[in-house]
C-alpha cells in the first residue's frame, strides 16, 4: 500500500453498487470481492487509495476525525449527524425523501398541542425535531432504530418520520405519506484538515468525481 494512499470511507448497504462503480469510473477499482468478502479495509487496485466499508451512519464520524480523507454518505445521515464536514458535490444517486406518514385508516384529528402530544417514530430525531420545531408544532419524538413502520400500528406512535425510496414498505403496512421533510441523495464528504495536508491529491480527486457525476 502508498504510504501516502488517500482514505476513503464507503457505506454497505443500498448505496454500494453506485460508490464503487463511481470511483471505478475515477480510476480507483476496489481490489477484491467488496460484496462477498467478511474483511471491511480493501486497497484500490493501483494502491493509491484504501475503501473503509463501514455502517452508514458511522461515515461522517470517519471522516470528521481525519480517520477517511473523504467519504459518501446518503444527505439524511449527513444532516441526522449534524457534524461539521465539507460536502462539495451531490453525487446525484442513492434518490429517496424522508416523509411524515400515519395509518391510511387514521381518523383521529392529528393535534399538535394540548396535553398529550402526538408521538412520532422515527430514526431520525434530530430531523423530525427540527422539522416539526420549525412549524411550531409540539410532538413527542420516540426514536426507534428500525422497523419504524410498526409504530402506528401498534400503537406506540400516531405518526413516523421516515425514508421512502420506492413506497412499497409504506403500502404494505397500510400507511400514507402526509408530508415530505426532505429528499435525499449520495454526498460526497471531506475531511477539513485533509483537503489542506493532502490539497493536491485531494482537490484533483474531488474535480474527478465532480465530472464522473455530471456536475
Ligand atoms: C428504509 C426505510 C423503510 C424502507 C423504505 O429502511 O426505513 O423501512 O427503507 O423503502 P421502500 O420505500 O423502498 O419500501 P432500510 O431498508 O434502510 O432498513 P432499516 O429500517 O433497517 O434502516
Amino acid at each position: 500500500m502508498d504510504k501516502n494512499a488517500i482514505t476513503i470511507a464507503i457505506p454497505k448497504g443500498r448505496l454500494l453498487a453506485d460508490c464503487l462503480d463511481l470511483f471505478s469510473r475515477v480510476n480507483l477499482k476496489v481490489s477484491g470481492g467488496v460484496d462477498t468478502s467478511r474483511k471491511l479495509l480493501f486497497p484500490s487496485e493501483d494502491s493509491s487509495a484504501r475503501f473503509l466499508v463501514v455502517r452508514d451512519k458511522d461515515i461522517p464520524t470517519y471522516v470528521e476525525y481525519g480517520a477517511a480523507d473523504i467519504g459518501v454518505v446518503g444527505k439524511d445521515v449527513l444532516l441526522e449527524a449534524g457534524k461539521d464536514l465539507l460536502e462539495p458535490v451531490d453525487l446525484g444517486f442513492g434518490f429517496c425523501r424522508i416523509v411524515v406518514a400515519e395509518p391510511s385508516f387514521n381518523t383521529q384529528q392529528w393535534c399538535s398541542s394540548g396535553w398529550g402530544h402526538p408521538r412520532v417514530a422515527t430514526k431520525y430525531p434530530n430531523i423530525a425535531g427540527d422539522f416539526f420545531a420549525s412549524r411550531g408544532e409540539h410532538v413527542e419524538i420516540i426514536p426507534l432504530y428500525g422497523a419504524i413502520e410498526l409504530a402506528p400500528l401498534t400503537t406506540l406512535a400516531d405518526r413516523i418520520v421516515d425514508l421512502v425510496s420506492t413506497g412499497e414498505t409504506l403500502r404494505q403496512n397500510n400507511l400514507v405519506e402526509v408530508e415530505e421533510v426532505i429528499q435525499v441523495t449520495a454526498r460526497l464528504v471531506v475531511n477539513r484538515a485533509s483537503l489542506r495536508t493532502r490539497s493536491d491529491q485531494l482537490v484533483h480527486l474531488i474535480e474527478e468525481i465532480r465530472k464522473a457525476s455530471g456536475k
